[in-house]
């Protein structure tokens, strides 16, 4: 197959919170999209119109494209025009990246290439992992080539993700990209990909900087957390409301700081920029630093409940919220769940009521101990002694204050300030 400017045919590999979206976004252009992903069931579900998560108004999208035949999973990686991947990049024990998920895409891509095809690796991934990639892919295929116009050319790029879930419909098609090829064939070949779907600003650079902004955006954000979460801690030793005195200093017309809460969760802001630490450890120092106070946060809560709960025979703690941000069902790398697991394995007496309005039943970890249990907010709120706020879902917001007289509240989100 020859380069072209054209694609019929799309594979994107791994259908999560950021694969299946963009699949579908695709698919909904007409063009035939394969989605890959190594989860069976996952695959089933999403052949069934289902959505395996929850995303606000993303059902109706899937149903027309998969009903329509233009959108199809499966767990094997078919021939395609082009690639684009969106498998997990977690770190290891070192806070280096984890490249397994990215090789095995990979592997399941290298014997499916003809030459002309564009792979687009849109996981968040550190500075040189597209070419990393597509040298391992060379490495399986040593008859293809790097260099662009040939017959036998493979074109790459990086073209990472911004949307923030519960918003991906708007955001998926709304955001600007960045896209960032190995060679400007690369990055036209992905410009033209995104450019069918994508109405945002498309920003044209090389991998490595489109790698290297996207932590950067995310290590902006845990930097200036990490401000906002290390005043919670000073003002609480100083008798302040932080609450008031983020208030008063954002009036300041240059000046806007962020809310502090219970520590930083996802799967990115909490992540990425250990990317940057492991590329430059030297050198990142603030940005080290931020993510040290950000980890240090949950343990902070969780001593402070504890402090209150030794007072109290057999205290009941309402641990309202348990996923690492407002309004969503995504538990992973939450500081609020963490918090709650900590909690459960260190009370000595009582026990934890969970109120997550978005969940039906507990992650396992909780299930199994025998001091946890999910409840109804009122239920909840009505039977503590200690009211622990770790996430400001909008449900929480209406809760009606005089149900909080005489129990302690501690209040990580400053929800009922
Ligand atoms: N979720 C977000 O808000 C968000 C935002 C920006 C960037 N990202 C980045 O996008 C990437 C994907 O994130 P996500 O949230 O969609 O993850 P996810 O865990 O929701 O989905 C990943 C999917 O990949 C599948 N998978 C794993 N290995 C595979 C393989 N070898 N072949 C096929 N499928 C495979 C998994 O089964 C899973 O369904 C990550 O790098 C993440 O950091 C995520």
């Amino acid at each position: 197959m020859m380069a072209t400017s054209t694609f019929q045919s799309v594979c994107v590999i791994g259908l999560g919170y950021i694969g299946l979206p963009t699949a579908a976004f695709v698919a909904s252009k007409g063009i035939n999209v394969i989605g890959v992903d190594v989860n069976e069931k996952f695959v089933n579900r999403i052949n069934a119109g289902e959505v395996p998560f929850f995303e606000p108004d993303f059902a109706e999208t899937l149903v027309d494209v998969v009903g329509r035949g233009l959108l199809t999973a499966t767990t094997e990686t078919p021939a395609a025009d082009a690639y684009i991947v969106a498998v997990p990049t977690p770190f290891n024990d070192k806070h280096e990246l984890d490249p397994s998920y990215i090789k095995s895409a990979a592997e399941g891509i290298a014997d499916k290439l003809s030459g002309g095809e564009l792979v687009v690796l849109e996981s968040t991934s550190p500075p040189g992992t597209t070419e990393k990639l597509a040298d391992y892919l060379i490495s399986l295929r040593p008859d293809l080539t790097l260099e662009d116009g040939q017959p036998n050319s493979l074109y790459f790029a990086h073209c990472p993700e911004r949307v923030l879930p519960g918003r991906i419909m708007v955001e998926l098609a709304s955001n600007d990209r960045m896209i960032g090829g190995l060679t400007p064939h690369g990055t036209e070949m992905a410009r033209e990909l995104y450019a069918t779907f994508c109405t945002g600003e498309l920003l044209l650079t090389d991998a490595k900087t489109a790698e290297m902004a996207k932590l950067t955006e995310n290590s902006f954000r845990d930097v200036n957390i990490a401000f906002a979460n290390e005043l919670s801690v000073i003002c609480d030793k100083l008798g302040i409301d932080v609450w008031e005195l983020i208030e008063l200093a954002n009036h300041h017309p240059r000046v806007n700081i962020l809310q502090p809460g219970p520590g930083v969760g996802g799967h990115c802001i909490a992540v990425d920029p250990w990317f940057i630490v492991a590329a430059a450890p030297e050198e990142a120092k603030i940005i080290k630093a931020a993510r040290n106070i950000n980890d240090a946060k949950p343990g902070y809560v969780i001593d402070k409940v504890l402090a209150k709960a030794y007072r109290i025979k057999n205290p009941t703690i309402a641990a309202l919220g348990i996923a690492f941000k407002p309004d969503i069902d995504d538990l992973r790398e939450s500081p609020s769940l963490a918090i709650v697991e900590r909690l459960a394995g260190e009370l000595e007496e009582g026990d934890i009521r969970v109120v997550e309005p978005h969940v039906s039943e507990l992650p396992s970890r909780l299930a199994q101990s025998s001091n946890v249990r999910l409840q109804g907010t009122l239920e909840a709120i009505n039977e503590a002694d200690i009211v622990l706020v770790l996430v400001d879902h909008t449900k929480f917001k209406s809760i009606d204050r005089a149900l909080l007289e005489e129990k302690i509240v501690i209040d990580t989100k400053g929800l009922w300030r």
